[in-house]
């Protein structure tokens, strides 16, 4: 039998977008919680949900850290609704600094409880973000839900592709079609713009750049974006307010906006 046999579409949710990488902290919840504003701001109604249950950051990047959600009567959790997109997380439901230790089958019904208990509605997009690896919780959670894509997030070293490869393997092995990978922290403008009046930059690379482009070309991948580093990307995620929502007309800002676009292209008019 087909492991994945068991995958039903999850009623009222119409595109179910994961954004992986195997290398920890190269931008996934950072591109996970731009995307879902960005694709907002055009008009669709937009889940975002954190499946890191080891270092969910959500939460902070939406600034509502504390929040609890509600419960409705049929007994399933209300989102936390932010910048116009509905938000589960472990976070909300255990304490930022407790440490959880998850098994197998406990894993298996959080990830069937993120779907089934909770109160989306209906969603154009739900867009999960994925911890970083190859692990457990990608795998449990690619078996459980019908995902219709997954993006990968890499920097531009080749340390970081080593890892990518794992994650675009995986989603190859696990029948998800690959939309493409975002390069993030590709290089940097300096003076970054929007900080000095003067808009002569230049470009540093940050990381060195690897073998990602070649890599791309002889898989026939696509690269969906190239996000500068630029520290307002950071800075607002650390005021809890996304760039997107933030600094719209940045460069950055636009960026994610056109990452949007062309989801909302490639997946249908829906
Ligand atoms: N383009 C960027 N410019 C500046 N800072 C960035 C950029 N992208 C991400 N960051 C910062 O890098 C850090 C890591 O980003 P993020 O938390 O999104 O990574 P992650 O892949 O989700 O990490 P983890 O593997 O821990 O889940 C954060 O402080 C974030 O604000
Ligand atoms: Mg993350």
């Amino acid at each position: 039998m087909n492991p994945f046999d068991h995958q039903t579409p999850v009623p009222g949710i119409q595109h179910i977008i994961a954004v992986g990488s195997g290398k920890g902290g190269v931008g996934k919840s950072t591109v996970a919680a731009n995307l879902s504003v960005a694709l907002r701001s055009l008009g669709k109604q937009v889940g975002l949900l954190d499946t890191d249950i080891y270092g969910p950051s959500v939460p902070r990047l939406f600034g509502v850290l504390g929040t609890k959600p509600a419960v409705n009567e049929k007994g399933q959790l209300v989102p936390i609704v932010r910048y116009g997109v509905k938000l589960m997380s472990m976070g909300f439901l255990i304490e930022e600094d407790s440490a959880v230790i998850w098994r197998g089958p406990m894993l298996f019904k959080a990830m069937d409880q993120f779907f089934k208990d909770v109160d989306w509605g209906h969603l154009d997009y739900l867009i999960v973000d994925l911890p970083p690896g190859t692990g457990d919780v990608a795998l449990t959670l690619a078996q459980k839900v019908p995902l219709h894509g997954g993006i990968v997030i890499c920097t531009p070293q080749n340390l970081a592709l080593m890892d990518a490869k794992k994650a675009i393997d995986m989603f190859e092995k696990i029948k998800i079609p690959l939309l493409g990978v975002v390069e993030n922290m590709a290089f940097m403008k300096i003076p970054p713009s929007g900080l000095s009046q003067n808009e002569q930059t230049d470009k540093i690379q940050l990381f060195p750049k690897g073998e990602l482009d070649s890599f791309l070309d002889s898989r026939k991948i696509s690269k969906l974006a190239q996000i500068p580093f630029h520290p307002h990307v950071a800075l607002t995620s650390e005021a809890g307010i996304p760039i997107v929502e933030s600094q719209p007309q940045s460069d950055e800002g636009q960026i994610f906006k056109k990452i949007a676009e062309d989801l909302v292209k490639k997946m249908g008019a829906s």
